[in-house]
C-alpha cells in the first residue's frame, strides 16, 4: 500500500552477522554429486556460513546483529519501543525468537514478535514497522531478518543444499530525520505455491515422529524449476509495480536490492526493469541464499556506498508463495551524523 501517513519511516541504521565458519562448493562437491562449475554457473553461488556449535539457534545470529546495530546507531536498549523478527527458522516453535532475541540484548517490556513469510519476511517485517512508525505509536523499531537454514536443510539432497546459507542482517527504523526514507510498499502471497516449497513435517499437520525423521521430512522439499519461473514473474512484478505507482524510470533508480536465491533470477529481474547489474546489489556469491537475511545483509554489504537520497526498490520471493517490494529513499550516510 502507498504510506500516505505525515511520519514517514526511515532505516537509519543496519548491521550484520554471518556465522565464521565457510562452506565452500569444493566442500559440497565431497558430500554430493555436484560440483563447483555447476553451482556457479546455475546459481551464481561460491561459499556459503554456516552456523556450528551446539545449542546455538537463530537468535544467535539475530542478537548478534542487533548488538551490532545498536552500538553502531547508539541506541540504547531502553529507547527501543518494538522489536520485529523475519525468521522461517525460530528457535523453538513458541516462544518467539523475538522474544529471545530482546531478552539476549536486553530489550525488556516491549511487543516483539516474529513474522513468517519464508524469503520475503525481512520486507514484510519492513512493511509492519513502517505502519507503526508512520502513526505516531513507536520512534525506535528493530527489524531483524535471521535464518539458520542449516537446520533444515537435506545435505543429501544436491538440488537444495548448495543453495542456503545462514545469517541475519538488522535495522533500525525510525521517523526520517530528513524526508527521505520508505514511501511504498507492496506485500503479496499465494498459498497454492505450498506444494512447490516447504517443510513436511514438524509442524500441527504432521508432527514429529521417529518416522517422519526416518523418511528425511523435516527438510527443505523444493521443486526448484518452478519455484524458479515463478520467482522471475513475481520478483519482476513487483519491482515493475513500485517503478510505475512512483514514477520511477530505470535511470532515476540508484540500487535494485533484491532477495539473493539464485544469480539467474536476479539478473532476470533487473532485466525486466531494465536496469544494468551494475545498480544491483550482489551477495549471493558469498552468502548464499539466507532467507530473511538477504536484503539486510546486502544493504549492510553496500552501506558505504549508499548516500543520502538514493532511490532504492527491493525485491524478494520466497516460500508460501510469498512476494514483496519497498521503494525508499536512503536517509543517511555512514561518514555523516551519528556515524561519524
Ligand atoms: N549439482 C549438479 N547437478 C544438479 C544439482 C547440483 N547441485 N542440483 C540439481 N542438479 C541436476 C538435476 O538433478 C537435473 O538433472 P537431470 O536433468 O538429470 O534430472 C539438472 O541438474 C537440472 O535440474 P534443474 O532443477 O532443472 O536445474 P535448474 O537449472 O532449474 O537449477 C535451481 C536448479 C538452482 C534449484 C533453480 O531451479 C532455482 O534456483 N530455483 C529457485 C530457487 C528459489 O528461488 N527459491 C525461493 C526462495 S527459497 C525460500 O523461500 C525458502
Amino acid at each position: 500500500m502507498t504510506v500516505e501517513t505525515t511520519i514517514r519511516a526511515a532505516i537509519t541504521g543496519v548491521h550484520g552477522h554471518l556465522p565464521d565458519y565457510v562452506l565452500d562448493n569444493a566442500e559440497l562437491a565431497r558430500i554430493v554429486d555436484t560440483s563447483d562449475d555447476w553451482i556457479s554457473e546455475r546459481t551464481g553461488i561460491k561459499e556459503r556460513r554456516i552456523l556450528k556449535g551446539e545449542g546455538l539457534g537463530t537468535s544467535h545470529m539475530a542478537a548478534e546483529a542487533v548488538r551490532g546495530l545498536l552500538a553502531r546507531t547508539r541506541t540504547s536498549p531502553q529507547d527501543v519501543d518494538l522489536l520485529i523478527c523475519a525468521t522461517t527458522t525460530p528457535d523453538f516453535v513458541f516462544p518467539s525468537t523475538a522474544n529471545i532475541v530482546c531478552d539476549m540484548v536486553g530489550i525488556r517490556n516491549i511487543g516483539s514478535f516474529d513474522v513468517q513469510a519464508a524469503c520475503s519476511g525481512f520486507v514484510y517485517a519492513l512493511t509492519i514497522a513502517t505502519q507503526f512508525i508512520g502513526t505516531g505509536t513507536h520512534r525506535k523499531i528493530i527489524v531483524v531478518g535471521a535464518d539458520k537454514m542449516s537446520a533444515i536443510i537435506d545435505y543429501t539432497d544436491r538440488a537444495t543444499c548448495v543453495l542456503f546459507g545462514d545469517g541475519a542482517g538488522a535495522v533500525l527504523v525510525e521517523p526520517s530525520p530528513n524526508g527521505c526514507g520508505i514511501h511504498d510498499t507492496i506485500i503479496r502471497s499465494d498459498g497454492a505455491g505450498m506444494p512447490y516449497l516447504h517443510q513436511k513435517a514438524g509442524g500441527s499437520r504432521m508432527p514429529p515422529t521417529a518416522e517422519t525423521v526416518g523418511k528425511r521430512l523435516h527438510y527443505v522439499h523444493q521443486e526448484g524449476a518452478t519455484v524458479y519461473k515463478v520467482a522471475v514473474a513475481r520478483m519482476a512484478e513487483v519491482a515493475v509495480d513500485l517503478m510505475a505507482r512512483n514514477k520511477l524510470t530505470p535511470e532515476s533508480l540508484d540500487w535494485l536490492v533484491p532477495h539473493q536465491a539464485n544469480r539467474r533470477i536476479i539478473e532476470a529481474t533487473a532485466e525486466r526493469m531494465n536496469l544494468p547489474m551494475e545498480r544491483v546489489m550482489m551477495v549471493i556469491q558469498k552468502y548464499g541464499n539466507t532467507t530473511a537475511a538477504t536484503i539486510p545483509l546486502c544493504l549492510w554489504d553496500y552501506e558505504q556506498q549508499l548516500k543520502i537520497g538514493d532511490r532504492l526498490i527491493m525485491a524478494a520471493f520466497g516460500g508460501g508463495f510469498t512476494w514483496a517490494g519497498a521503494y525508499l529513499t536512503w536517509a543517511y550516510e555512514r561518514s555523516v551524523g551519528r556515524f561519524a
